[in-house]
């Protein structure tokens, strides 16, 4: 009899057929699906279980547990990972590894295949550098890293990347040394070449696209981003507003500080700043600590400016000071919930319209609301005076619905 460890709650899992190899399942048990994926070693299985979507990847001996504690420490310490769900020891001794489904996300492959890449690369590498410098910071040393180990996910116009596969990683205490770094960039641009080079070969590439450069491109990014994230600098008598400035750099770049440490310079009345940054999660946490929304961390910068938008005008209106929480409960019943609604629609039209041919076409309801965002700021620019939410959506569903 199989053995089942779930980390949350356990659903239907048992109920599978579990004495059938996974490589059989396609085609003779419903709740297999169909999904797009990366390159994989390993047998990996989609499954629809109780309205939420899982992987399944069959692992020798070990490496399945493994692979699911790495995750869980990744995940506690909320790095760009998939989630996992939980583990079953088959009776022949191999494990399969169960991970909730990323949601929205895509494989390189369908992004590399579809027209609009162009537009899609730059920030296709500006992911991967982001991912890597916060998985480094936090000691995760990836081993793997590849584009068909990496999923990608639409986030107010720009990507994020997630780590799908673990199974070569490791976690060492504190930010990784310069060593581990180096070795896993090297890893990384040489699998990114012949992700490339193998696409390339199936002539999946757009005309002229130089593919050779993109692994070197992501070294050269990581190696910025990581650099500004990470240098010390000297502060002088009466500079204490560049503490400030350095915090909103790193906000800018998707970091957020965890310790800010000043110590004596040997220049005299110097002092050393040195910040200690941990993730990109930061506005995201605050979104979803206000207002229970779980969204990407672009989409939550916006969403936040947005509330902190309105809290400025309830407190003028009201003549006091409108808590941030207050503000957050207003906008969420308000405003989002009402504009969600009216957007339904138009993400259940574009769900339909979306095909091989257009596969990043954007169906994500909160990247359609932050769309309206941008068109409010649009409108209001054009008309010099704030437009206001209502007529900016309307004018929105009425231009692109
Ligand atoms: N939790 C998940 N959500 C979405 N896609 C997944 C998930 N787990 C695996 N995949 C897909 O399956 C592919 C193979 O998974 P991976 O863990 O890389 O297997 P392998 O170790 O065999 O390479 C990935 O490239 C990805 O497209
Ligand atoms: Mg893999």
């Amino acid at each position: 009899m199989p053995k089942f460890h779930f980390i949350e709650k356990a659903i239907t899992i048992q109920k599978l057929p579990w004495n059938k190899p996974l490589d059989t399942w396609t085609g003779t048990v419903p709740q297999v699906v169909e999904l797009p994926r990366g390159e994989s070693r390993h047998v990996v299985t989609f499954i629809s279980l109780d309205n939420s979507l899982y992987a399944l990847k069959v692992l020798p001996a070990g490496g399945g547990k493994q692979e699911l504690e790495l995750l869980r420490n990744a995940q506690e310490l909320r790095l760009p990972t998939v989630t996992p769900y939980g583990l079953v020891l088959l009776d022949d001794g191999s494990e399969v590894l169960i991970t909730r489904y990323l949601e929205r996300s895509l494989p390189y492959l369908t992004l590399f295949k579809s027209p609009s890449l162009e537009r899609y690369r730059q920030h296709l590498l500006d992911a991967m550098a982001g991912m890597l410098v916060q998985l480094h910071l936090a000691g995760f040393y990836w081993g793997d890293c590849s584009l068909s180990n990496t999923l990608f996910r639409r986030d107010a116009g720009i990507l994020q990347a997630y780590l799908v596969d673990a199974e070569c990683s490791e976690f060492f205490p504190g930010p990784l040394s310069a060593d581990l770094r180096v070795k896993d960039l090297e890893l990384m641009e040489n699998n990114v070449q012949a992700d490339l080079s193998f696409l390339a070969s199936e002539s999946s590439l757009p005309e002229g696209f130089s593919y050779y450069d993109s692994g070197a491109l992501i070294r050269q990014k990581y190696h910025q981003l990581w650099d500004v994230v990470t240098k010390a600098e000297t502060i002088g008598q009466g500079e204490n507003y560049r503490i400030n400035e350095r915090m909103r750099q790193l906000n800018a770049l998707g970091f957020s500080a965890r310790d800010v440490q000043l110590a004596p310079s040997p220049m005299g009345d110097q002092l050393r700043l040195k910040i200690s940054v941990t993730d990109r999660s930061y506005h995201r946490d605050r979104l979803m600590d206000m207002t229970g929304l779980r969204v990407e961390q672009m989409q939550a910068r916006k969403l936040v400016n947005e509330i902190e938008e309105l809290r400025a005008r309830l407190s003028q209106e009201r003549g006091q000071n409108v808590p941030i929480e207050a503000a957050a409960f207003y906008w969420l019943e308000q405003v989002y919930k009402p504009t969600m609604l009216e957007l339904k629609p138009l993400a259940e039209q574009r769900q339909l319209q979306q095909d091989e041919a257009n596969p990043v076409l954007n169906t994500d309801p909160v990247e359609l609301y932050c769309q309206v965002l941008e068109h409010k700021w649009f409108l209001s620019e054009r008309a010099q005076h704030d437009v206001g939410h209502q007529l900016a959506l309307e004018d929105y569903i009425r231009q692109f619905g």
